[in-house]
């Protein structure tokens, strides 16, 4: 019998209580700050958005290409500059979300490596942070 999806593990109720623990999570962890002041104030829609996405990715119903008419992450987040930093503030979410939401060993092993390729593909800056003019003259 093939293994079961994602999607077949967690159902739709469990890809939404993933997202909205993700945000959460997103909100409140201090390690996660410059990830969370990238996002609007209010996480609604994105996590919406989120749930969406996650749907079709995890092998359900492919609901964000449906709305949106695609499922490249890169328009996206264009307007976003996101570094290894970053992608690595959004898996640590992701991994807390999934242990808040006590996901089984087995769909955890499932999730790590293609969540790290998904969001090593959304990196779009690999060039080091720049300090400000601000911060240099602030070290003085
Ligand atoms: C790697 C680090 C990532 C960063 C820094 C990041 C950041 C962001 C930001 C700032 C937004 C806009 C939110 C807003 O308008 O409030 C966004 C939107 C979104 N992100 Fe990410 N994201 C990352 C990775 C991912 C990954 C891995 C996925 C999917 C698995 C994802 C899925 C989405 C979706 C579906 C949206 C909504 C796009 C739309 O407007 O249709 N993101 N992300």
């Amino acid at each position: 019998m093939p293994a079961a999806s994602p999607y077949e593990i967690l159902g739709d109720e469990g890809i939404g209580q993933l997202c909205r623990v993700f945000y959460e999570v997103m909100d409140e962890l201090p390690q996660a700050a410059e990830l969370r002041a990238l996002h609007a104030a209010d996480l609604s829609e994105v996590q919406r958005k989120l749930a969406a996405y996650l749907t079709g990715w995890m092998g359900g119903p492919p609901v964000y290409l449906a709305a949106y008419g695609t499922v490249c992450l890169t328009d996206a987040h264009k307007p976003f500059l996101i570094d290894e930093r970053l992608r690595d503030q959004w898996l640590l979410c992701m991994d807390e979300a999934l242990h808040r939401t006590q996901a089984g060993a087995e769909l955890k092993t499932m999730l790590a490596e293609p969540l790290r390729a998904i969001a090593d593909a959304v990196v779009n800056y690999r060039g080091g942070r720049q300090p400000t003019g601000a911060r240099v003259i602030a070290r003085g």
